[in-house]
């Protein structure tokens, strides 16, 4: 059993420190009260809420009770700690390049309190180099003659899946170009997890081997994405073409589900901060580059296509989204493709009434759009706006409970439009909503409710194909 702290109770931190509690004693340290006496309470079993939205995290926090504790007193976090995990924001600035003035602060308060050797980590995703900068703030601020090795140990967990994420990783990536650091640190792990999830390496390595797997993700999604505009012109369906490429083990199918585009705190911001770094160092990455021009691409297509339902006009029309968060099961909105479809409509003159599973979600929606007020109302139970005033439903994102919609509640809409942008609806589903005059729309597999047109195709290949 280890002495770790961690520096932030945010998305990554929370999540982090009750899964290393399993085996570990964990401090998180927030200079935020609200937060902290929160979490204590979670802990104590005097709460029945966090400041995020996790599944099963209040369980894990209250399961290893006995080991993890927060705190917003400094000394406190650094009275001896074996290994720091500094995991606070690293929000992009208006260039999209990741603010370091958190992870610089929090370097400055580990020099000026700490009082024994130990390994500071960087969880937070940032520039390469940066711990290098961490490890100088540090020995020019210590005041005590001890040893501190810096290193990187990117996350990798998914907002929504994180407690599941912690427990089951498929790889633990950390860097350190200090040997016995990086013992301490695999021995540290293997508390945790078997031996060959375990990738050490150098610090470099590790702070881009976390840009280099956001960005191959996302560019999976782009990648699809761009076939799926492709699909809908010809008349052929994404889905398939998903399967037929993701069974081949070399290509895999995960994250290759075409939709209206990525989202979250991640992808997006990653991938630009990763390209904008490789411009900087004159090592451009034009994939990367490309990946994050059709992210935004998608969105407008699929945008373009509700518009283009109503003849171009959304001028006092009532739309119903389901699925607001980014991806199902969040709160966080941050870069939500849903979110920027809805301004969209709203921004046409369209009023939308706006559902998700998760509460905190709509909370922050109203939150964050004051602008909008009066363009927009939220609500709790899904079918509850399902009526004769609604002119379309969009589906936001991936939860269950859309599914499978219920056609004949959804019969009473005046407007029989379905924009699906997450490519959701089974083919079952589709043809049954065909059979009471729905439009169907999505991204790349509109051919399930609109026959291909063979004579156009044909046309085309006689006139381009042939001499
Ligand atoms: C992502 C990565 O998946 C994590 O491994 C990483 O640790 C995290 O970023 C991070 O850097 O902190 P996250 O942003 O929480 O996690 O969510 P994802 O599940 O990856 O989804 C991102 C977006 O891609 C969502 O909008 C989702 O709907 C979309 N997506 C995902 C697709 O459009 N298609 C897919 O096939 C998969």
């Amino acid at each position: 059993m280890a002495n770790v702290t961690i520096f932030g109770a945010g998305y990554v931190g929370v999540p982090t420190g009750a899964h290393f509690a399993r085996t570990h004693q964990v401090t998180i340290y927030d200079p935020d009260t609200n937060k902290v006496e929160n979490i204590n309470k979670v802990i104590d079993n005097n709460a029945d809420s966090l400041h995020i939205h996790e599944k099963g995290l209040i369980e894990l926090l209250q399961e290893n009770h006995e080991n993890i504790t927060a705190t917003t007193d400094i000394k406190q976090a650094l009275e001896n700690p074996e290994i720091i995990f500094i995991a606070v924001g690293t929000p992009p600035n208006e260039k999209g390049r990741a603010n370091l003035k958190y992870v610089c602060s929090a370097a400055e308060q580990i020099a000026k309190n700490i009082k024994n050797d130990c390994v500071v980590l960087n969880k937070s995703t940032v520039p390469p180099g940066t711990a290098y900068l961490v490890q100088e703030i540090i020995n020019n601020n210590l005041k005590s003659d001890v040893k501190i090795a810096v290193g990187s140990c990117p996350e990798f967990l998914a907002e929504g899946t994180a407690v599941e994420d912690l427990r089951t990783p498929d790889r633990i990536v950390y860097g350190c170009d200090d040997k016995d650091a990086i013992e301490q640190i695999t021995e540290f792990f293997l508390f945790l997890h078997g031996r060959s999830t375990l990738a050490p390496m150098t610090t470099l390595s590790a702070e881009v081997t976390k840009y280099a797997a956001n960005a191959l993700l996302a560019t999976k999604i782009s990648f699809m994405n761009s076939l799926a505009i492709l699909c809908d012109a010809v008349g052929a369906n994404i889905r398939e073409v998903q399967e037929g490429v993701g069974k081949d083990t070399r290509v895999g199918r995960k994250f290759l589900n075409a939709s209206m585009g990525y989202g979250g705190s991640c992808f997006p911001k990653d991938t630009s901060a990763i390209a904008e770094y490789g411009q900087l160092f004159n090592s451009p990455l034009e994939i990367i580059e490309s990946t994050i021009l059709v992210n935004n691409k998608t969105t407008d297509y699929f945008s373009k296509k509700i518009s283009e339902a109503f003849g171009g006009d959304l001028v006092g029309k009532n739309f119903i989204i389901w699925g607001i968060g980014f991806k199902a099961r969040t709160d966080d909105l941050r870069e939500s493709k849903p979110v920027q479809v809805a301004r969209e409509l709203m921004d046409q003159g369209a009023y939308v009434h706006i559902y998700d599973t998760v509460r905190g979600a709509l909370e922050n929606f109203e939150n964050e759009n004051p602008s909008y007020k009066g363009k927009y109302s939220i609500y709790h139970e899904q079918y509850e706006m399902v009526n004769g005033n609604i002119d379309g439903l969009i589906i936001g994102n991936e939860h269950e409970k859309f599914r499978n919609p219920d056609v004949n509640k959804l019969d009473s809409m005046r407007g029989k439009h379905i924009f699906d942008g997450k490519n959701i609806l089974n083919n079952y589903l589709i043809k049954s909503l065909k059979s009471k005059g729905f439009n169907y729309k999505s991204v790349g597999k509109d051919t399930v409710a609109n026959p291909v047109n063979k004579t156009r195709l044909i046309d085309f290949l006689k006139h381009e194909y042939m001499d």
